[in-house]
């Protein structure tokens, strides 16, 4: 099967409506904001300016429904001159138009950010006390919640299942951060950077209401950039995978509902929003943290580039220079081979476990004979191939491949984003994934 990526440009595959278009093109996607009132309502601001700004103001066309809360913190003014619309908070303002049908009935899709504990509960409960709330119920687009509260609040019971209604009924309610909090606390709780809901958002209008949250209940572990093995405190082996790929497919099953653990080895990528990463350095981590993760897994995909060898002597301190012009041996061992243990061992009976695999190709067989006979050593359902005879892929935001299938199934994936790529290995997997 050859597959030309659709998600390459979310906004081709977005927009129904026929919403005016500030550059007179293409019709631009129909975004609601909602903003609840808890300090992060700041952070929206920049999230409005990335959807109001994309392709010079002619991807989105944006209306912002705050509550009246979210106004203690961010004033209309300012949403107002951001947006370039006139904002309410309440049902009462034009009346005549019926603004609370008719914002929801036209979106294309609906995020609100900051979501409170409080707008979640009323989410769940179909409560309608204000513009935004009446705008959720009325709103039949993919509906995206990114929750911003104290670690206590967003653990409560009470919240803990207002989320769980909300993701059954299909929204896409992204985990919230960990780190600092207002005051002095830290923990979990934290909006995400408003540069990674919006990608998330491009993600969710990409794939559009027909499809929905396909992945939601499901666990995905996904391994990314490459491992180090250090010789000495300052010096080390490594490879130059860039992690690209790996936050692509991480941010790809976000947007699809998952619940994402993110094994990151050396990257220097901004987190996706709504997953949870997990920091490495060595194989040796990488393995810890795949093998503490795996058993709970629906679906672990391995984009890593785990170094295969180790210096057998790590120096203490840092190595000097031989003053007489010699160069040191450096002794090197076997790393364990991760793929291989997670799918022989198969903790999760059920997962799917998905290789990738860079060939050139050589004398005793091409890169497609090469890639099987791997597919079969490493013993996991899917291979991720890419053809790297003339060179890059590494740091690149395109890629190529095939799939390869245990079940002798193969599937060609044209040049396009690594986000494209990523959403026809997650149709794979999802293909794959038992009930
Ligand atoms: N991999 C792994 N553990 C390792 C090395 C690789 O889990 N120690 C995983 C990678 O994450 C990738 C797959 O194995 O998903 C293929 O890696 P590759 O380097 O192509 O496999 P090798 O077995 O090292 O094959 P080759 O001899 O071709 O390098």
């Amino acid at each position: 099967m050859r597959v030309t990526p659709s998600a390459s440009d979310p906004l081709t595959t977005s927009s129904t409506h026929e919403a005016a278009s500030p550059s007179g093109g293409r019709p631009a996607a129909r975004v609601v904001l909602g903003v609840s009132g808890g300090i992060a309502a700041y952070k929206a601001c920049e999230l409005l300016r990335r959807f109001s700004e994309s392709g010079h103001g002619a991807d989105f066309d944006v209306t912002v429904v705050p509550t009246a809360a979210a106004l203690q913190f961010v004033g209309e003014s300012t949403w107002a001159a951001l947006s370039g619309k006139p904002v309410a908070t309440e049902v009462w303002t034009e009346v005549h138009r019926v603004p609370h049908v008719r914002i929801g009935q036209s979106a294309d899709l609906l995020v609100v950010a900051p979501a409170t504990a409080d707008l979640l509960a009323k989410a769940a409960h179909g409560l309608a006390d204000d513009l935004l709330t009446n705008t959720l119920l009325t709103a039949r687009c993919p509906v995206v919640f990114a929750p911003a509260m104290h670690t206590e609040m967003w653990e409560h019971p009470a919240t803990q299942a207002n989320v769980a209604t909300l993701r059954e009924r299909g929204a896409v309610v992204i985990e919230p951060a960990e780190g600092r909090l207002t005051g002095v606390d830290t923990g979990k709780g934290r909006l995400p950077e408003p540069a990674e809901i919006f990608e998330l958002c491009r993600e969710v209008l990409a794939r559009g209401s027909a499809v929905g949250p396909d992945l939601a209940g499901r666990q995905v572990l996904v391994t990314a950039g490459g491992t180090r093995e250090y010789l000495d405190p300052v010096r080390f082996l490594g490879n130059r995978s860039s992690g690209l790929q790996g936050y692509a497919l991480a941010r790809a099953a976000a947007a699809r509902g998952a619940d994402v653990i993110l094994v990151a080895a050396n990257v220097s990528l901004p987190d996706p929003a709504g997953v949870k990463i997990v920091r490495v350095e060595t194989t040796a981590e990488l393995r810890d943290a795949v093998l503490a993760a795996a058993p709970s897994a629906d679906a672990v995909v391995m984009a890593a580039a785990p170094a295969d060898y180790r210096p057998v002597d790590v120096s203490d301190a840092k190595i000097k220079k031989a003053e007489d012009g010699s160069a040191p041996t450096v002794s090197l061992a076997q790393n364990p081979d991760i793929l291989h243990e997670i799918s022989t061992r198969r903790a999760r009976p059920g997962a799917v476990i998905v290789g990738f695999a860079a060939e050139t190709g050589d004398d005793s067989g091409s890169v497609l004979d090469l890639a099987r006979a791997k597919l079969a050593r490493k013993g996991c359902d899917l291979l991720v191939v890419n053809d790297v005879s003339g060179g890059a892929v590494f740091g690149s935001p395109e890629n190529e491949a095939v799939i390869l299938a245990a079940d002798g199934g193969a599937v060609e994936v044209q040049r396009g984003p690594k986000h494209a790529l990523a959403h026809v290995i997650w149709d794979e997997v999802a293909a794959r994934l038992q009930d």
